[in-house]
């Protein structure tokens, strides 16, 4: 250990997303079959198997962490992991994706386990059109969990729209106004050929649409100061009301600032979200001898043999065999 973790485009790769179970409360169209089979239990890592991954990526260089699933909400005592990823040496941020149902419970024990930053999925504010897009019913416990988490001090706290045509359409300007009131900051992302159905182009809502529905809806948002590496796009209101984030995979890839790695909640290693092959780590976490140095070989060899980005637009994308489920966003 000792060198970065820099691949051969040149990107520096600090920036670990680690995937803490498949599963998920939610049976999102976008991201899984409905008759979705999860893992065994015994394939996922341990919490342990866990922090000593990432205390070798740490070695490397990472610094930054950030928990998703499935749903990571559903791992029992995930506030214990964020305990044990608090004290890695090197880890200066730690951050949860998570769908909300059981935030309202769980945000005081993640808080006092210090994590700061948090990013909830949410899509619509209308129960209905929830219903449809998540399989499930519960916009109301998501509403109560945002709420639970600004009360016990989360900031930033950032809402993720999945921006789909023929729903955002209805649902942009509502879920705008709402972060805008309660002071979250919404971000879209256009809809990407990761999940369980037929993804077509013309499904994508483009970044460009929701500004305009925004600016007629509620005033004008003007481009920030952009962190190249953060995959959104900043505006704000000029009228200084917030913010708006665009994550534009798909018109505006970010692959060629890309510093993300990914750990499966089954060990593996995958090195972009549309990788077709991975890096076993399970194998090497769970044989009996000391094997840092093979787990930061293996990463190593992971990031440099990262491709130069997604190729969604191209006629030659291959879809990869995991749908995000079972990735982690
Ligand atoms: P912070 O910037 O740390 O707040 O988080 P983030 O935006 O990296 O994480 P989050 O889980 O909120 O990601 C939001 C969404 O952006 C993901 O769910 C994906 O849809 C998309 N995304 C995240 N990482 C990548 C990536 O590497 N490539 C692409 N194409 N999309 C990504
Ligand atoms: N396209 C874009 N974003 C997606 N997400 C899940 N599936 C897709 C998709 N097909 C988002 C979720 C969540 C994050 C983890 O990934 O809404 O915000
Ligand atoms: Fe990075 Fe791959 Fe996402 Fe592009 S698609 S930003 S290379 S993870």
């Amino acid at each position: 250990p000792g060198s970065a973790l820099i691949d051969s485009f040149g990107r520096r790769h600090n920036n670990l997303r680690v995937s803490v179970t498949d599963r998920c409360n939610l049976r999102c169209t976008y991201c899984m079959p409905e008759d979705v089979t999860f893992q065994n239990r015994s394939e996922l890592l341990t919490f342990e198997e866990i922090t000593a991954f990432v205390r070798v990526a740490a070695s490397l260089g990472v610094d930054k962490v950030r928990l998703t699933g499935g749903e990571p909400l559903v791992r029992k005592e995930l506030h214990e992991l964020v305990r044990m990823l608090s004290a890695v040496p090197g880890i200066k941020d730690i951050g949860l994706t998570t769908n909300g149902i059981l935030l309202e419970e769980q945000a005081g024990p993640l808080f006092d386990a210090g994590l700061r930053r948090l990013n909830v999925s949410l899509d619509t504010l209308d129960p209905v059109r929830f219903r449809t897009l998540t399989r499930r019913d519960g916009v109301e416990r998501v509403l109560a969990g945002l709420a639970a988490a600004k009360r016990v001090g989360f900031a930033p706290i950032k809402v993720n729209t999945v921006a789909i045509r023929g729903f955002a359409e209805y649902d942009v300007v509502p879920l705008a106004r709402y972060c805008r009131s309660h002071d979250f900051e919404l971000r879209f992302i256009e809809y990407m050929p990761i999940g369980a159905e037929e993804w077509e182009r013309d499904k994508v809502f483009f970044a460009q649409e929701i500004l305009d529905l925004i600016g007629r809806g509620i005033g004008e948002l003007v481009p920030t100061d952009n962190d190249p590496s953060a995959p959104a796009l900043e505006y704000r209101y000029r009228d200084g009301g917030g913010s708006v984030g665009l994550i534009a995979s798909v018109s505006r890839p970010f692959c060629q600032s890309c510093n993300r790695m990914r750990l499966t909640a089954d060990g593996k290693l995958r090195n972009c979200l549309f990788a077709l092959d991975e890096t076993d780590v399970k194998g090497l976490l769970r044989s009996p001898t000391n094997n840092e140095q093979a787990i930061a070989q293996a990463l190593r060899h992971s990031v440099w043999s990262k491709w130069e980005g997604h190729e969604i637009n191209a006629a030659t994308f291959v879809k990869p065999d995991r749908t995000m489920h079972a990735i982690g966003g």
